[in-house]
């Protein structure tokens, strides 16, 4: 089930950006959100090492590994969010494609990031979208998420209807989930789960053996 919110912040990218920003409060900003990838995973990295941002959107969260001196590749569905990213981040290369089947070559990437995105997959879309970065990750590269967690008390019901307004079923029975255990069975190595913004959110590093 979607609320017809959801479309419209897709096709209206002032909707979408102020809804981000407002929900980027709880852990200091839309800037704060957008380096947590990085954050989390760039003392691990050579400079200048090759990072895919997958499902990509318009690249907001991929400007920092720019910044950063990263070769970031952005993938998404939407060809209406890159050609957003063309303009706005003209220097991420762009593909367009599924991120549950990407079409790009095994073990091409030092660091692929997801963020907020895996969420909208259903559960055996997002097994292939996790295996998919197994596969593209090479030997000793780092997934990087930040996605959405359960809530503590102080923002359980923000975050209810945050779910109800603009997420689909996929997000629900994704806060059902224990990501870290569907890592550690897919084949990651050294999972780690960090819980922030009211237990909200979470960003889990995790390493291709
Ligand atoms: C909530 S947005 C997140 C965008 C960006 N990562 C960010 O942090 O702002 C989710 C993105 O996932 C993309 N997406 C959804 N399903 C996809 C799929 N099957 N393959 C690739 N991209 C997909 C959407 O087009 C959208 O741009």
């Amino acid at each position: 089930m979607t609320s017809f919110l959801r479309p419209l912040a897709y096709r209206y990218r002032w909707i979408y950006d102020s809804v981000t920003a407002v929900s980027s409060l709880s852990v200091g900003g839309v800037n704060r959100l957008r380096a947590l990838g990085l954050d989390a995973v760039q003392q691990q990295l050579p400079t200048g090492a090759r990072v895919l941002d997958l499902c990509c959107g318009s690249g907001e969260a991929a400007a920092p590994w720019l910044a950063a001196g990263f070769r970031v590749t952005g993938l998404d569905v939407s060809p209406h969010a890159l050609d957003l990213a063309a303009e706005r981040h003209p220097a991420m290369e762009r593909v367009e494609g599924l991120a549950e089947n990407p079409p790009l070559a095994d073990a091409s990437f030092s660091a692929i990031q997801l963020s907020v995105a895996l969420h909208e997959f259903p559960r055996p879309e997002r097994e292939q979208v996790l295996r998919s970065c197994l596969r593209l990750l090479e030997p000793g590269g780092w997934l990087v998420l930040v996605d959405l967690h359960p809530a503590g008390p102080t923002l359980r019901i923000p975050q209810q209807l945050f779910c109800a307004l603009f997420e689909t079923d996929t997000a629900t029975a994704m806060l059902e989930d224990d990501l870290v255990a569907q890592l550690n069975s897919i084949g990651f190595e050294a999972v780690q789960q960090e819980l922030l913004a009211g237990r909200a959110l979470q960003r889990i590093t995790a390493r291709r053996p």
